[in-house]
C-alpha cells in the first residue's frame, strides 16, 4: 500500500525489549512502538506471567514515544486460541503473530470463506465468517474503487460454500453472469459453484426468466404506491381502490379497469381510470400477466437470484419489482426462512432523498427489515459511494462494515460516529487504498483488517468502458 502512514517506523529497530501491559484484561498499551512493525492493523503476539495472548494493534500515536493501543483477541495454548478469555498483565514480550497463529485465530472464529490477502503482516489469506451475514452489512466507497467486483467476489464463495440463499438487486446488470465460471478458473469455488442453482431474472428475459410483478397480490398501500395514490388528498380514488381489493383479487389491472370504466360511462371515464391510464401503468413490461413473478421464484430459494433491474424503460418498475418482493418477504417473515438481500447502488433503494411515493414505500420497507428483519433471516447486504446516500435509519442497524477507497474526509468522519467498532486509524488509511482493497471490521472477520481482493472466478457482467485511442 502506498499509504503516507504516519505511524510506519521512521527508524528500524529490533523489536525484541519492546513491552506492553494490560490493566483491563481487555485491551493494552505499547508505550514505546517507535521504530517497530507494529503498525494498527497488526497482529501481535503477548507473552506474559498471563500467558500468550493474540492482540491487534489499532493505533499508534505519531510522536515519540509512539504509543501503541490494541484490543487483546484471546489465550493461545499451543496452536489453538481461545477467544472467550483475556487476561491483564503489567508486563508482556511483544512479537508479531505468525501464520500458524492467524490460522488459529480463523479456526476457532469460524473464517471459513477465503476472500483475498491480508495487507498486514503476517499476511496470508484473508478469511471471512460466513455464519456473521445474519447480521447487515455495509459496504462503502467512491466509484471505481472496486465495490461491485469484490462484492462479486465475497457473493461467489458465499455460494459455492454456504446454504445461504442470496437475492441480488443488481441495477446495472453487473451480476448477470454469476452463473458462469470463467474460462480457466478451477478448484472447489469453481466447481461447487457450477453446481449451484443460479438464476437470472431480466426485464426482456426468455420466457420462464423473466423478472416480473403481480399487482394483484401487492398490498393495498404498496399499489396506492404504484398509482401515486394519497389516502387523504386522493380520497375517493383512493376509497374506489380499498372498495376494489375484492374485484382485483380475482384479476391482473388491465382486466379490472374496463369493468370499472364501463361502470361509470355516462359520467366518462372514473378518475382512477384515467390515472392509471396517465401513469402509463399498463404499458409497463413489469406485470407478469401469466408468468411466474419474482416472489414465485424467490419463494422456492435458489442458490442465488440475480434480479437484472437495469432492463425496464421506468425506474418505477425497478422499484415494483424490489416493493412486491420485499413486502412478500416482510409479509411471510414468520416462515424464518434465511435469505440474504443484497443491494448494489443502495442509494437507489434506500437514499433519504428519494421522495416519490413508491421509493418512499421501497425505503420504508427496508428501515423496517434493517430494523426488525435479522431474527427473522432477513438479512441486507449494502452497497453504495457515501454513508449519506443511505437512510441512516438503515446504516445504524448494520453489523459488519466494508470499506474501500474513500477520499472525502467527511464520509469517513460520519462512518466512524456509525462504526466504532472499525478502528480509527485503519479508516483513515482509506484514501490510500488503491482499487480492489478493503477494510473489513465488524462480526464478520476474526479481527478488523486491510485485504487486497482476490480474482473474480466469475466474469463480470459489466466492467467499466474503456477510452477509445488511436
Ligand atoms: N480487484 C480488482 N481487480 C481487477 N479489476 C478490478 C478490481 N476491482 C475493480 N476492478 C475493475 O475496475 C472497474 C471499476 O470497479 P467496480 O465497478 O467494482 O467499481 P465500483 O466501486 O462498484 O464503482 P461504482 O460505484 O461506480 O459502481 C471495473 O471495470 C472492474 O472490472
Ligand atoms: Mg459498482
Amino acid at each position: 500500500m502506498d499509504a503516507p502512514d504516519s505511524t510506519a517506523p521512521t527508524a528500524p529497530r529490533d523489536p525484541t525489549g519492546t513491552v506492553a501491559r494490560s490493566d483491563d484484561g481487555r485491551s493494552f498499551t505499547i508505550r514505546d512502538a517507535s521504530g517497530t512493525p507494529f503498525i494498527a492493523g497488526s497482529l501481535v503476539v503477548l507473552d506474559s506471567d498471563a500467558g500468550r495472548q493474540l492482540a491487534l494493534v489499532e493505533s499508534r500515536s505519531d510522536d515519540a514515544p509512539a504509543l501503541a493501543r490494541g484490543r487483546l483477541l484471546g489465550v493461545l495454548d499451543g496452536d489453538e486460541l481461545d477467544t472467550r478469555s483475556s487476561h491483564p498483565f503489567e508486563s508482556a514480550t511483544v512479537r508479531a503473530a505468525d501464520t500458524i497463529t492467524v490460522d488459529a485465530l480463523h479456526r476457532t472464529t469460524g473464517a471459513r470463506i477465503e476472500v483475498g490477502t491480508n495487507l498486514t503482516a503476517p499476511g496470508g489469506p484473508a478469511r471471512l465468517l460466513p455464519h456473521r451475514f445474519n447480521r447487515h452489512t455495509f459496504w462503502c466507497g467512491q466509484s471505481g474503487s472496486g465495490k461491485t467486483y469484490a462484492l462479486g467476489v465475497v457473493l461467489e464463495q458465499l455460494i459455492a460454500h454456504t446454504a445461504l440463499p442470496v437475492v441480488v438487486f443488481d441495477p446495472n446488470s453487473d451480476f448477470v453472469r454469476l452463473g458462469e465460471v470463467a474460462p480457466g478458473a478451477t478448484g472447489p469455488t469453481a466447481d461447487a459453484l457450477a453446481q449451484r442453482d443460479i438464476r437470472v431474472l431480466r426485464a426482456k428475459g426468455e420466457p420462464g426468466s423473466t423478472l416480473r410483478a403481480r399487482f394483484i397480490e401487492m398490498s393495498l398501500p404498496s399499489k396506492a404506491a404504484v398509482l401515486r395514490l394519497d389516502p387523504i388528498i386522493d380520497r375517493d380514488e383512493y376509497n374506489t381502490l380499498v372498495r376494489m381489493q375484492d374485484v382485483l383479487k380475482a384479476g391482473e389491472l388491465d382486466e379490472v379497469l374496463p369493468m370499472l370504466t364501463a361502470a361509470t360511462s355516462e359520467a366518462g371515464p372514473h378518475p382512477l381510470a384515467q390515472r392509471v391510464e396517465n401513469l402509463g401503468v399498463l404499458d409497463w413490461s413489469v406485470w407478469a400477466q401469466g408468468d411466474p413473478a419474482v416472489t414465485d421464484i424467490v419463494d422456492e430459494r435458489p442458490d442465488a437470484t440475480v434480479l437484472d433491474l437495469g432492463g425496464f424503460s421506468t425506474p418505477e418498475q425497478q422499484l415494483v419489482v424490489a416493493l412486491s418482493l420485499l413486502d412478500d418477504l416482510w409479509e411471510r417473515r414468520e416462515e424464518r426462512r434465511p435469505v440474504l438481500l443484497v443491494i448494489d447502488e443502495a442509494h437507489n433503494l434506500c437514499s433519504p432523498q428519494l421522495d416519490s411515493p413508491l421509493a418512499v414505500a421501497v425505503r420504508e420497507r427496508l428501515v423496517q427489515i434493517a430494523a426488525e428483519g435479522r431474527k427473522f433471516g432477513l438479512w441486507l447486504l449494502l452497497s453504495t459511494q457515501r454513508p449519506s446516500k443511505v437512510h441512516p435509519g438503515i446504516i445504524s442497524q448494520c453489523d459488519n462494515l466494508a470499506l474501500m477507497k474513500m477520499t472525502s474526509p467527511l464520509d469517513l468522519d460520519e462512518l466512524g460516529t456509525y462504526f466504532g467498532y472499525a478502528p480509527a486509524s485503519l479508516l483513515a488509511r482509506s484514501p490510500w487504498f488503491r482499487q480492489g482493497e478493503a477494510l473489513f471490521a465488524g462480526g464478520f472477520v476474526p479481527a478488523p483488517s486491510l485485504v487486497k481482493m482476490n480474482a473474480r472466478i466469475t466474469p463480470e457482467g459489466g466492467s467499466d468502458v474503456g477510452v477509445p485511442l488511436r
